[in-house]
């Protein structure tokens, strides 16, 4: 069976993640979520103190750094070195201060090696924000996944609300937040690819995206 690279772009809050890690299970392929690895360098740019402004410093960062994906029983995890960062990455302050990475050209660069190299052997599905538009121009199949600001912002409150003291108002407003600055940045700004298959997930489960996306799939595979 000829194996595909499929992307999946969108917000956050659109279910992504979950689409994603559900559809790469149904199809036997790796599931990779771009948005850890930005979420680690900003990890990386805390701990070690670093202003985020300073694109010498960052720089130097980004040519030592050594972020791994390790397939853990069923999981993906982020390696940072020896260190596993997984559970680290997914603060508030974290989140914001990845979005302020994103938006720099040498982080993006330094991604963009390491995604095409772990995308070389197909059969996987990435996740991310760019992924069909400059990651993966090529990519056998791309979706673009939105979903209202409010469903989102819903979303993602549940899915943090555990391990934060976030309201559902601040949940929304660092949403607003991020997305305008993500869909307005002069480097690979948010958008859907051209030739991408654009899905509203806002009144849809995640079992009902994945078989409309498995139709699609199979008729590209056919
Ligand atoms: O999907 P996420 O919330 O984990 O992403 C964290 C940040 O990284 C988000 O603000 C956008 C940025 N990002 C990006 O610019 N390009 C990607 N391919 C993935 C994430």
């Amino acid at each position: 069976m000829k194996k595909l690279l499929i992307t999946i772009d969108g917000p956050a809050g659109a279910g992504k993640t979950s689409v994603s890690r559900a559809l790469a299970e149904r199809l036997g392929y790796r599931y990779i979520d771009t948005g850890a690895l930005y979420r680690g360098v900003a990890y990386e740019v805390k701990r070690q103190g670093i202003d985020p402004e300073n694109d010498v410093d960052l720089a130097a960062l980004c040519s030592r750094l050594q972020l791994v994906f390790k397939q853990k029983a069923n999981e993906l995890r982020l390696y940072s070195g020896s260190t596993d960062i997984t559970d680290r990455i997914r603060t508030p302050e974290i989140s914001m201060l990845a979005s302020a990475v994103s938006a720099k050209s040498l982080v993006r660069d330094y991604l963009l090696d390491v995604q095409k190299d772990i995308g070389r052997q197909k059969a996987a599905v990435f996740e991310g924000r760019d992924m069909g538009t400059v990651v993966f121009p090529a990519a056998d199949v791309k979706f673009f996944l939105d979903a209202s600001s409010q469903t989102r912002a819903q979303r993602r409150y549940q899915e943090i609300k555990s391990n934060s003291n976030q309201s559902l108002k601040q949940v929304e407003k660092d949403m607003q937040r991020r997305d305008r600055d993500d869909s307005t940045r002069s480097l690979a700004p948010l958008k859907p690819a051209d030739d991408a298959i654009i899905i509203d997930s806002t009144d849809l489960s995640i079992q009902e995206v994945v078989d409309s996306m498995l139709s699609y799939i199979a008729r590209r595979k056919g």
